[in-house]
């Protein structure tokens, strides 16, 4: 009774990777909370998350998060109509940690469990506020770029009754986007994560100082060739006679590497790192104060290298596509410049771009649940027997 009169409401859980956030969604379309507990602190003295203090620290947060969600969406345990988890991709152990407790959860509560990729779950951040704006009318097909420290995927989504179908159309061959903006932030002593301290760096130097030479696929896809020959002889699916939009960022990351050495910046490195790690929350001021016109360039011209890339490539894939709307979402989604040259560029070609709130840019639980609602619509739980899976891949 209660669903048709005042919808679903769904408890999202996420651990992956080093956020433990649990959320309440009515019916995919209204956030009733959204609690993230970050573990920034835990992994920030070894510059990257550490996948065993990931698990302990999901261990340690799992039940309080999701108490304080319920309590923000003024919910109990027995009103909720279904429970949604991440299933993957992810680190293994993070995973497991959410997913044992949403089952024994949804097992001693009698509700439905429902298994959600990480990924559809970056693309339903972007539908749930849409839908929260009023905004209902999308046009398909949909261009998503997910692009965060574990991904850089390009998806065709068409729409397949109440759920999506998705189609890979790219990805990184190497390190993902946000991974090259943490390991550059590292290398340069500007401690972790290092993508929000690179966006509010670059404006204070100079974008154009350094040149990076363009990144280059070195293998073309084999494979991709193989079906496009196959396609134009037999007339496959349409898409499998297009190109791919592979990305890499391993060379980028080298690059920097090599400039820091060749100009001696080395030097400058370790105090910067040791008078920043001194600093509980370091502000804008502190960044700029320990970072010469050199680095400030550097920093710049890495991020205007990335942004040109990801745009550069996602546009040309919505051309060969012919994309109708397009969803940039995932960590790095949150990047000021990123999203001023995707709407410069967009807007070129009329070509919408849609973008979640930089809350819902990382990881979170309420994408999650969002996520989940066409699942719980198609009736589509997850069997009782079902488990993480690190490289889940998005179909
Ligand atoms: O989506 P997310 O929270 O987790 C993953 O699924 O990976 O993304 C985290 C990544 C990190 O690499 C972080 O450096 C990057 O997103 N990131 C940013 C910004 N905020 C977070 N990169 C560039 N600019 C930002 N403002
Ligand atoms: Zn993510």
């Amino acid at each position: 009774m209660k669903q048709e009169m005042a919808g679903a409401y769904i408890l999202g859980i996420e651990s992956s990777c080093d956020e433990t956030a649990a959320a309440v969604v009515r019916s995919g379309d209204e956030t009733l909370s959204n609690v993230v507990a970050s573990q920034i602190a835990t992994h920030q003295p070894y510059g990257g998350v550490v996948p065993e203090l990931a698990s302990r620290e999901h261990l340690r947060a799992i039940v309080p998060v999701v108490r304080q969600a319920l309590f923000e969406a003024k919910q109990t345990y027995q009103s909720i109509d279904a429970l949604a988890v991440t299933q993957g991709p992810g680190l293994a152990g993070a995973l497991l940690v959410g997913i044992s407790y949403a089952k024994a959860l949804a097992f001693a509560l009698e509700k439905p469990l429902i298994a959600v990729n990480h990924l559809e779950g970056h693309i339903h951040a972007v539908l749930l506020e849409e839908r929260q704006k009023g905004n209902r009318d999308l046009r398909f097909p949909v261009l998503a770029l997910v692009v965060s420290g574990g991904h850089t995927h390009l998806y065709l989504a068409e729409q397949r009754g109440e759920s999506w179908s998705y189609e890979n159309i790219g990805h990184t061959r190497d390190d993902a986007a946000g991974e090259a903006f943490d390991k550059v932030a590292k290398l340069l002593g500007l401690g972790y994560p290092g993508g929000p301290v690179i966006d509010r760096l670059a404006p204070h130097g100079d974008p154009w100082a350094v040149k990076f030479p363009p990144s280059k696929i070195k293998h073309p896809d084999r494979k991709t060739d193989a079906i496009a020959q196959k396609a134009q002889k037999g007339g496959a699916r349409r898409s499998e006679s297009r190109r791919r939009f592979d990305f890499s960022y391993s060379g980028i990351k080298t690059a920097v590497l090599r400039y820091v050495e060749t100009h001696n910046m080395a030097l400058a490195i370790e105090p910067r790192r040791a008078a920043l790690a001194t600093i509980a929350r370091p502000k804008i001021e502190d960044y700029t104060a320990n970072c010469d016109k050199q680095t400030l360039d550097l920093v710049a011209s890495f991020q205007r290298a990335m942004v040109e890339d990801l745009v550069g490539k996602t546009l040309a894939a919505a051309r060969e596509y012919d994309a109708a709307t397009l969803f940039v979402t995932g960590g790095v989604a949150a990047n000021n410049e990123l999203r001023r040259a995707f709407e410069e560029e967009a807007a070129k070609e009329g070509l919408p771009v849609l973008f979640p709130s930089r809350p819902l840019s990382t990881d979170n639980a309420a994408m999650i649940a969002a996520a989940a609602y066409p699942k719980f619509l198609e009736k589509d739980f997850a069997a009782v027997d079902f488990s993480a899976e690190a490289g889940l891949a998005l179909k």
